[in-house]
C-alpha cells in the first residue's frame, strides 16, 4: 500500500492534489495531526480530514502526533478518518485506546517513535490492525530516512507473524524509491511519503510511480 501524506502538497490546491494522488493509484490517503506538544510543529484538525473525506474516495489514515489523542477520537472518526493512528508514548492505556478506536468504527493503529523500543508495544500487537514505524523523528515531511530502523521493522514483523496478525506494517518518514525495496524487504506492506510524492520533479504521479516501480521489482 502507498500511502500518499498530505503533509508536502500544495495546500492552495489540496483538493487537485489528491485527486491526482488518487488517480496516479495511491492507496490511502495519510493525514499528519501534530499539535505542538507531542511534536514542535502545528498543522491539522478534524477540520481537514472532513474536507479531504469530501474530496476522495480513498481511504483516510489519520496519524495522530498529539498529547492524550482520546480527546479528539470522536472527532476525527466523525470527521471520515478510516484509520486512527496513536502513539504508545501518548497513550497510558494503549490497548484501552485502541479498543475506544475499534468502538468508533475505525481501524486502529499504533505507532512509535525512532527511540521507541519495539517491546514497548507489547500486547498492543494483538489489538492493532496496523503498526505504524517512524522512520524519522516526527514532526516534518523532508527529513532524510533512519536506516537503522530497519532491523525494528524486522523485528516487528516477526512478532506480527508470530500471533498470525493480519495487521498493516506501516513505515513513515523519508520513504524514497532509493530505500522502500529495503523496508519492504525488512517486511513492511505499507509506505507512507510527502516529500517523494508531492515534491517529485515530475510531479505527484510521477512520484508514485517511481515507488511502485520499486515494490513490483
Ligand atoms: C512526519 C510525518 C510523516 C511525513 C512524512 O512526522 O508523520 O507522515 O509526512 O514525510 P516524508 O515522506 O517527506 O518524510
Ligand atoms: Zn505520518
Amino acid at each position: 500500500m502507498i500511502a500518499a501524506s498530505i503533509l508536502s502538497a500544495d495546500f492552495t490546491r489540496l483538493g487537485e492534489q489528491i485527486a491526482e494522488a488518487e488517480s496516479a493509484g495511491a492507496d490511502w490517503l495519510h493525514v499528519d495531526v501534530m499539535d505542538g506538544h507531542f511534536v514542535p510543529n502545528l498543522t491539522m484538525g478534524p477540520f481537514v480530514v472532513e474536507a479531504c473525506r469530501r474530496a476522495t474516495k480513498l481511504p483516510l489514515d489519520v496519524h495522530l502526533m498529539i498529547e492524550t489523542p482520546e480527546r479528539y477520537l470522536e472527532a476525527f472518526a466523525k470527521a471520515g478518518a478510516s484509520t486512527l493512528i496513536v502513539h504508545v508514548e501518548t497513550c497510558p492505556d494503549i490497548n484501552g485506546t485502541l479498543k475506544r478506536i475499534k468502538a468508533l468504527g475505525c481501524k486502529a493503529g499504533v505507532t512509535l517513535n525512532p527511540a521507541t523500543p519495539a517491546s514497548d508495544l507489547g500486547p498492543a500487537l494483538n489489538i492493532a490492525d496496523q503498526v505504524l514505524v517512524m522512520t524519522v523523528p516526527p514532526g516534518y515531511s523532508g527529513q532524510k530516512f533512519m536506516p537503522e530502523i530497519i532491523s525494528k521493522v524486522a523485528e516487528i514483523r516477526r512478532w506480527l507473524d508470530e500471533i498470525h496478525s493480519p495487521a498493516w506494517l506501516e513505515v513513515d518518514g523519508g520513504i524514497t524509491a532509493a530505500n522502500i525495496s529495503r523496508v519492504h524487504e525488512a517486511g513492511a506492506d505499507a509506505f507512507v511519503a510527502a516529500y517523494a510524492i508531492f515534491h517529485h520533479p515530475k510531479g505527484i504521479a510521477a512520484g508514485i510511480r517511481s515507488l511502485r516501480e520499486q515494490l513490483c521489482k
